[in-house]
């Protein structure tokens, strides 16, 4: 098997699971049990991996809070601002583009009397693609405007906001600015502050970290942030998200976040190569062959990133057909739901070519001698596929 579907998730460094093991099995104790010599050990390493995920994003320490992936995160930052007993303001601003895990949150929000607006994106014609469009942005921002949220870099087709030139807008109307950073952090420089996001949400499996961790920055240092805890409970967390934490999950999150960010400069380029090489590859084998979002030069794109439009066969398809190949059709996480993407019909594709479409994500593991076997296999399977039809 080999597996191209970065975005979906990535394996755990080796390095990472090395970190993690001995405080599932020898150091296990609560870092809430601050009676006893295992408690303190636990809470002492959770605060040596906050100040490295505090440093490696730029915020100050007391503004990570841990939680259970970037859905949760979203959820937090979302519904914990605008739905904050002293809010007056009932308005919330996001774009078509989004994960489900901020549209579905605005869903609810509209359910309960809330104002949404989702901005458009630049469409595929007309340049920029997929990358929120400013003006259309300020436009909707009004005087009742609690939040905006707009993603770092969509997971779909890999596209990178320019978040700065966003938060000055938003803050030019005193707006807070959520940003779903789970596909930048750990592949491009995030710096929290040096983009003034108020809130930012990451989870570690997108940046060679475990599964089920994630994280949720409230606030810079620039402005205050208030938030409607979600989860209730023991208090941990400034009583912002209660719940044991996970210690293991902590540290290695911390520990993927520091290599990802060591490494980033190598990695991103020799993973821009490979996923060059593999369009290379496959435009060549097979007619008609499009890119899907903005050029593959471009620096507002992410490197792994490859979304491709087929002539002739549908995505489904051709993932059934390429059994040793693990790609996608649109996010993993809406995989369940028949509906085309909504990224790609959010940029201009009607719902055929949506269909036809497949997503690829390069990432660290991957080799040269996989993108040209995987290539193969993929012509292969296209050529079969054509034949039938
Ligand atoms: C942009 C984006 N936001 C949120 C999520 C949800 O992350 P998790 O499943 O870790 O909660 C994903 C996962 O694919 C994502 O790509």
């Amino acid at each position: 098997m080999i597996y191209l579907d970065n975005h979906a998730t990535t394996r755990c460094d080796p390095r990472v699971v090395e970190a993690m093991v001995p405080w599932l099995s020898e150091d296990f104790g609560n870092p809430s049990s601050g009676s006893h010599e295992m408690g303190r050990t636990a809470a002492a390493a959770i605060q040596q991996s906050v100040a490295k995920i505090a440093a490696a994003l730029n915020v100050p320490a007391d503004s990570v809070i841990f939680t259970s992936g970037a859905t949760e995160s979203n959820n937090l930052a979302i519904r914990g601002v605008c739905l904050h007993p002293r809010q007056k303001k009932r308005h919330f601003v996001t774009v078509t583009s989004e994960h489900h895990a901020v549209l579905d949150v605005s869903d609810e929000l509209r359910r309960e009397g809330f104002r949404v607006t989702e901005v458009p994106v630049i469409a595929q014609a007309e340049g920029a693609t997929g990358v929120v469009d400013l003006n259309r942005l300020a436009d909707a921002i009004d005087d009742d405007t609690a939040l905006v949220s707009v993603m770092w870099a969509n997971n779909e087709i890999g596209s990178i906001a320019p978040m700065r030139d966003v938060a000055d807008l938003c803050h030019a109307r005193s707006v807070l600015l959520h940003s779903d950073a789970t596909q930048a952090v750990g592949r491009i420089p995030v710096d929290v502050l040096a983009a003034d996001v108020d809130l930012l949400s990451a989870a570690a499996h997108k940046f060679y970290g475990p599964k089920g961790t994630g994280l949720l920055v409230v606030g810079n240092g620039n402005r205050r942030v208030r938030l409607r805890p979600q989860i209730v409970g023991g208090g941990q967390q400034q009583g912002l998200r209660s719940g044991t934490l996970n210690t293991a999950g902590i540290i290695a999150m911390a520990t993927a976040l520091e290599l990802a960010v060591d490494e980033m400069e190598s990695h991103h380029d020799r993973i821009g190569q490979m996923r060059n090489q593999l369009f290379q590859l496959l435009s060549s084998g097979i007619d008609g062959i499009k890119l899907n979002g903005i050029s593959l030069d471009s620096n507002q794109r992410l490197s792994g990133n490859l979304n491709l439009q087929l002539e002739a066969i549908e995505g489904e398809a051709w993932m059934a057909a390429t059994p040793s190949v693990a790609f996608s059709s649109g996010s993993a996480c809406s995989s369940v739901d028949a509906k085309p993407s909504h990224v790609l019909t959010a940029i201009g594709l009607n719902e055929s070519e949506a269909r036809r479409s497949v997503r690829f994500g390069i990432g660290r593991f991957n080799t040269d001698q996989e993108i040209q076997q995987a290539a193969e296999w993929l012509i292969e399977s296209h050529r079969k596929l054509c034949r039938l039809s």
